[in-house]
């Protein structure tokens, strides 16, 4: 840890952001034609090369609406065979460069008719379905608890600003559930369905492991799901990895609105 952070703060000339950013599955292009410090992830300690089509694997670190911000473009899987720690040690990386609020975003299966590919939903709780968790091992109690409380992990004021963001912006978003498999294989349909009867609204491999230790550090963490596809199941169609990382490039302009919006105003 203290390697990583000696570096980046030599990196970066001691910059201290106050907000980090997590892109998901093609949304990588966040930071396209912005100023700032880039750092491949193969160049950091700790971190590992991004293997995962449309993640980029660089840590971006600048200004957006006069906030100092940390942007991870392109993240860590459980699927890419890497430890829960390994995928969440960034998390703790950011809290100790003085990140208070992250935001974490993926592309995500909607379990229902009632979401549909190209929407937005802002995460209001997870079930984790991952069947480990990154706070097992040996607790530091510096950093967090042995047992965290996880009653409002999605900050509930948070979510409030991403609403009133999406209002100003005529963006039509939801809040839902969303459920948090292992991957890499898409569910079967009898999962889609026992997801459902859950009371999870979609379906992804990602974020629970950085929102579980995010809350662990008591950061507030807002969660943004785009919705890439209609779970397996829901509609007659198979599915693919391109269809995500297009659904993502085509909603670019709409995610980059809002974050940039939600950033000015936390
Ligand atoms: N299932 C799981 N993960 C996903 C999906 C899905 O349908 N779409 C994007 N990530």
């Amino acid at each position: 840890m203290d390697n990583t952070l000696n570096f980046i703060r030599e990196k970066t000339r001691g910059f201290e952001p106050e907000i980090a950013v997590i892109l998901g599955s093609g949304l990588g292009d966040y930071t396209k034609g912005l100023d700032g410090i880039e750092i491949p992830y193969g160049e950091i300690e700790g971190f590992m090369p991004s293997s995962v089509k449309g993640h980029k694997g660089s840590l971006f670190f600048g200004v957006i609406k006069n906030k100092k911000v940390v942007i991870m473009q392109g993240r860590f899987h459980f699927y890419e065979g890497y430890p829960m720690k390994s995928i969440t040690f960034p998390v703790r990386v950011f809290k100790k460069l003085g990140v208070k609020d992250i935001i974490i975003t993926n592309a995500a299966g909607a379990l229902d008719l009632y979401h549909h590919p190209g929407e937005l939903m802002l995460i209001s709780d997870h079930i984790n379905l991952t069947g480990t968790n990154p706070l097992i091992g040996k607790n530091d109690d510096d950093e967090g608890e042995r047992f965290p409380d996880m009653s409002e992990v999605y900050s509930f004021q948070l979510r409030k600003i991403a609403l009133e963001a999406a209002r100003e912006l005529n963006i039509d978003i939801k809040e839902g559930v969303y459920a948090a498999t292992t991957g890499p294989s898409y569910e079967t349909p009898a999962e889609v369905n026992m997801l459902k009867l859950m009371g999870a609204d979609v379906v992804g491999m990602s974020t629970v492991p950085e929102a579980i230790v995010a809350n662990w550090l008591k950061m507030r963490v807002l969660g943004i799901s785009l919705i890439s596809n209609y779970a397996s199941g829901v509609f007659k169609n198979k599915l693919n990895h391109l269809e995500v990382i297009e659904a993502g490039k085509n909603a670019s302009d709409k995610i980059k609105a809002l974050l940039d919006l939600i950033i000015e105003k936390i």
